[in-house]
């Protein structure tokens, strides 16, 4: 691989300056750009997340060694590797859970290193837990209304969700702690997107989840990007993950030892045994 970009680049590094200042020496003013009430520039439409050589650590433990990670604008990535390898803490690290102790992290052009985490939220930035963390005691509308939030992304409707997941309607009035794992899922995925994200992390979803429910998860990573939104996909289940995938990363050992295409590596029996094992 090429290494990510950590800075604005500009083909040629001609751009008119005038008016451009911010960008003229590839450095942002203190503090960095607040993009939220613009249009994104060119730098930001490069990937709408730049993971750049990250480093994350628990306690003394180092679990990351100089992550890198991009998505693209629209972009479905599959992020693949054994348990224990690092791909839930990339995901923390993303969401500020995990903050990360040396590396830069960008979404949608702007430096969320070290912003909290309902700062990264509000800026679109979706999350569905390995754990789903729904409230049990609270019905599914409520689950699902307390996650609506606007951002500059696109706004999704309890209609569109039901148009994703048709038998989301008449689980509404159900308390949580009575959903199977897969409605869970459901509400789990519905919340996200009732968030407006610009890019949804994806931990593990079809964990659990009998082969009919896993081909609906799918599904709505599917019409995800069939929207626009970008989504980094967590799986155990690397061949699913693969089908809905434009690219993948393989973590090892907490680095990143394969980047590519994933149509390639679901079609390269050699390369998919010796990084997957499947
Ligand atoms: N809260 C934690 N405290 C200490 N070590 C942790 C914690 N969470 C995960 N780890 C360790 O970090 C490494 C990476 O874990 P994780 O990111 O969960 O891997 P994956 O999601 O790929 O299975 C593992 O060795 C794991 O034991
Ligand atoms: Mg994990």
């Amino acid at each position: 691989m090429t290494g990510p970009v950590t800075q604005p680049q500009h083909p040629g590094g001609n751009l008119p300056a005038a008016g451009r200042t911010e960008t003229g020496g590839g450095q942002w003013p203190a503090g960095g750009p607040d993009l939220r009430d613009r249009p994104p520039g060119p730098e930001a439409r490069a990937a709408i997340l730049e993971v750049s050589g990250i480093e994350t650590c628990y306690g003394e433990t180092q679990v990351l060694f100089g992550v890198s990670i991009n998505v693209g604008h629209g972009e479905v990535v599959a992020l693949l590797g054994p348990s224990g390898a690092g791909k839930t803490t990339t995901l923390r690290s993303i969401l500020g859970l995990s903050p990360a102790r040396a590396g830069t992290i960008r979404f949608d052009g702007r430096d969320i290193t070290r912003d909290a985490t309902h700062e990264i939220a509000r800026l679109g930035v979706g999350w569905v837990p390995d754990d789903r963390r729904i409230f049990p005691t609270l019905s599914v509308a409520r689950n699902l209304a307390i996650a609506r939030k606007r951002t500059r992304f696109r706004s999704w409707s309890l209609d569109d969700m039901f148009g994703i997941f048709s038998a989301l309607e008449h689980l509404m009035e159900r308390e949580c702690e009575n959903l199977s794992g897969g409605e869970m899922q459901m509400v789990a995925i519905s919340r996200a997107l009732l968030g407006s994200p610009g890019l949804v992390l994806f931990d593990e979803p079809s964990q659990g989840l009998a082969p009919k429910v896993v081909q609906d998860v799918m599904a709505a990573v599917s019409r995800l990007r069939e929207a626009g939104i970008s989504a980094l996909v967590v799986e155990q289940n690397a061949a699913t993950a693969l089908q809905v995938s434009d690219r993948v990363y393989v973590l090892d050992h907490g680095r990143v030892v394969h980047e590519g295409k994933a149509n390639r590596l679901l079609s390269d029996d050699g390369l998919r045994v010796r990084l997957l094992g499947i």
